[in-house]
């Protein structure tokens, strides 16, 4: 592809919700380096590297994740109307404000395309990447999502892949399928 045409795909915002551990880092990075060695603009803001910048300070509770989500929709909306490929990789454990953003997207006819990355939390619990499941599960980490703090599935998600079920390149291809098939990418 060359860089002319790369700078013309369209802008969109593939938002990835679920646990901790899901995969959605895994899921998101994988996946903006394929668009990269395409020739796509395509940014990440992910859970763990936000915390450190855009949402430094901020805690666990409703009320400061639901302010670190909206920052997050608020940035992923304006690189998404600006041409680039937004993604996103916070838990964004509640279902309103992930409505919420995409009805902004909306009102801009942004592209949203939420992706679901689902595994069970005894599957979580028992890969237990970071530690935190064993400290959640012995009451050492307050807040934990899907153990002590609520975690809303999305209903109707474009995408719902099952990270404890299929291998990473199983879910990346039923992504870009669904992308493919939207038309966003080719
Ligand atoms: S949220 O709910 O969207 O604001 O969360 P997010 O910004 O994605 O941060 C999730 C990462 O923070 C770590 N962590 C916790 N997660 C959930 N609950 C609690 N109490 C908690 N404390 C720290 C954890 O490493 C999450 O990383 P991911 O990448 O999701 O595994």
């Amino acid at each position: 592809m060359s860089d002319t045409q790369s700078a013309s795909h369209r802008g969109f915002t593939l938002w990835f919700t679920g646990l901790s551990g899901a995969g959605k880092s895994t899921l998101s990075s994988a996946i903006a380096e394929q668009f990269r060695a395409l020739g796509y603009k395509v940014e990440v803001l992910d859970g763990d590297e936000v915390r450190t910048h855009l949402s430094k300070g901020l805690s666990f509770s409703k009320e400061d994740r639901d302010i670190n989500v909206r920052r997050i929709g608020y940035v992923a909306r304006l690189l998404a109307r600006n041409g680039v490929i937004a993604m996103t990789a916070a838990i964004s454990p509640y279902a309103d404000v992930r409505d919420e953003i995409r009805a902004l997207h909306d009102a801009d006819s942004v592209p949203f395309i939420e992706v679901h990355a689902q595994a069970t939390v005894e599957a979580l619990a028992t890969r237990d990447v970071k530690g935190l499941y064993k400290k959640a599960l012995a009451g050492e980490i307050e807040h934990f999502t899907g153990v002590t703090d609520p975690y809303e599935a999305p209903e109707n998600p474009e995408v719902r892949v099952r990270t404890d079920q299929q291998t990473v390149a199983e879910s990346i291809e039923q992504i870009l399928n669904e992308m493919r098939e939207r038309q966003l990418i080719s």
